[in-house]
């Protein structure tokens, strides 16, 4: 019996080896430290769980409208006006379970096969994948030297004929790299007389450091036209597992992707929408907490990272990540390997350090590895130390 063509154009992760190895290692009881984590390490908020809660006990778990509830797009458009600047109507919000499947809602609305998505890398991992499972083509543009970031001049070089859509992430996952305002300005400025849609996912807009402030591509002279806006509440509200992402679009994408959406999972859950509702209406003391916390982590490892000559790392500005260079290593024994690569690195790092990284192949830059600062201040101690470790012994 044959599978589908599709499932051999989609990659399994390329993170599963070194995780295998952190699981041996744990079963045995040792104490492995977790710098992987995609998500934050606080609960959630009490007053959204509450709203949880209360929806259970109200009986409020039933199917809802397939674009969400109507008291919840509206709070999303006021939050998009309030805080973006953003003029939206409810209409133009579709609400789903979760940000991942806002995108690739976005991607199978408006890409027809073997149509082309412009991808900056390094790149969140889903990205790629998500552009095949939509019929697309990703064309991945390399920003290691433009400072991790797309450049106006990259950008003009891989737009082609075919090219139908763009991914753009700022705050950046892997990177932590947040685009200013005029470098944003200026990305607008090649696309806005072009046919391409522009998928901006601002998922990390909440967590950002040094004063800076988030900006939306959106937010440009004529862009809303062209843009379909993620946003979620996974990692600003710290509520990854109620899976309520969303996407703010003109109406026609918006109408797209609800008829998608209404035949594979119709609503996101009744109860995650009461507590998402609630998340927006609620104070904004535990959101700025998290944020705070997630700076000071930062501010510690980058101590740590710049106390040695042989590292160099994206300058993270938002999100929760480092994305390291590595590559001074490879060449060179560690035990009875040569390490050649990030999977290299991360699984004797792993093995021999009891530290967990994901490998930079995963986000498209092999030269790296991603470490997570949403651990607590005790791991990220003992992880860094060990970290440090590992690369004086084989350097
Ligand atoms: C850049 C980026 N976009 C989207 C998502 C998906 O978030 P959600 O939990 O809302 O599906 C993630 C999660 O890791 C992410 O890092």
């Amino acid at each position: 019996m044959q599978l589908a063509n599709r499932i051999s154009k989609i990659e399994a992760s390329k993170t599963l080896q070194v995780k295998e190895k952190a699981l041996e290692l744990k079963a045995k009881g040792i104490r492995v430290i977790d710098l992987t984590a995609g998500e934050p390490d606080f609960w959630t908020p009490d007053f959204i769980a509450q709203a949880g809660i209360q929806a259970i006990n109200e009986g409020f778990t039933k199917y809802t409208a397939n674009n969400g509830i109507p008291e919840l797009r509206e709070a999303i458009a006021q939050k998009l006006m309030r805080d973006n600047h953003l003029d939206y109507t409810a209409a133009q919000i579709i609400v789903s379970s979760g940000a991942k499947q806002s995108i690739l809602n976005a991607l199978l609305a408006v890409l027809n096969d073997g149509e082309e998505v412009i991808l900056p890398s390094p790149y969140w991992v889903s990205y790629p994948e998500q552009i095949k499972i939509a019929g697309g083509i990703p064309v991945i543009i390399d920003t290691l030297q433009t400072d991790f970031k797309l450049s106006v001049d990259l950008l003009k070089q891989h737009i082609s004929q075919k090219t139908r859509a763009i991914i753009l992430n700022s705050p950046c996952n892997p990177t932590g790299v947040v685009y200013s305002e005029s470098e944003l300005s200026a990305l607008a400025d090649v696309l806005r007389d072009q046919d391409i849609w522009i998928i901006s996912d601002e998922i990390y807009e909440k967590i950002i450091f040094d004063n800076l402030h988030h900006f939306s591509i959106a937010g440009f002279k004529d862009m809303i036209e062209k843009c379909i806006v993620i946003n979620g509440f996974s990692k600003s509200y710290s509520m990854t597992g109620w899976r309520i992402g969303y996407a703010a679009a003109p109406g026609p994408v918006i109408k797209a992707m609800s008829k998608i959406q209404g035949h594979y999972t119709s609503n996101a859950s009744s109860i995650s929408q009461k507590a998402a509702l609630a998340a927006l209406h609620g104070p904004a003391t535990e959101i700025e907490h998290m944020r705070k916390t997630f700076e000071t982590r930062r501010n510690f490892i980058r101590t740590q990272l710049d106390s040695r000559p042989y590292f160099s790392y994206a300058y993270p500005q938002g999100a929760f990540y480092f994305f390291i260079n590595i590559s001074k290593v490879f060449g060179k024994d560690a035990g009875e390997k040569t390490i050649q690569n990030s999977v290299d690195f991360s699984s004797f790092v792993t093995e021999n350090f009891h530290v967990v990284s994901v490998p930079g192949i995963a986000f498209g830059a092999d030269d790296f590895i991603r470490i997570s600062f949403a651990a607590s201040q005790e791991e990220l101690e003992i992880g860094m130390q060990k970290l440090l470790q590992a690369m004086d012994q084989i350097i």
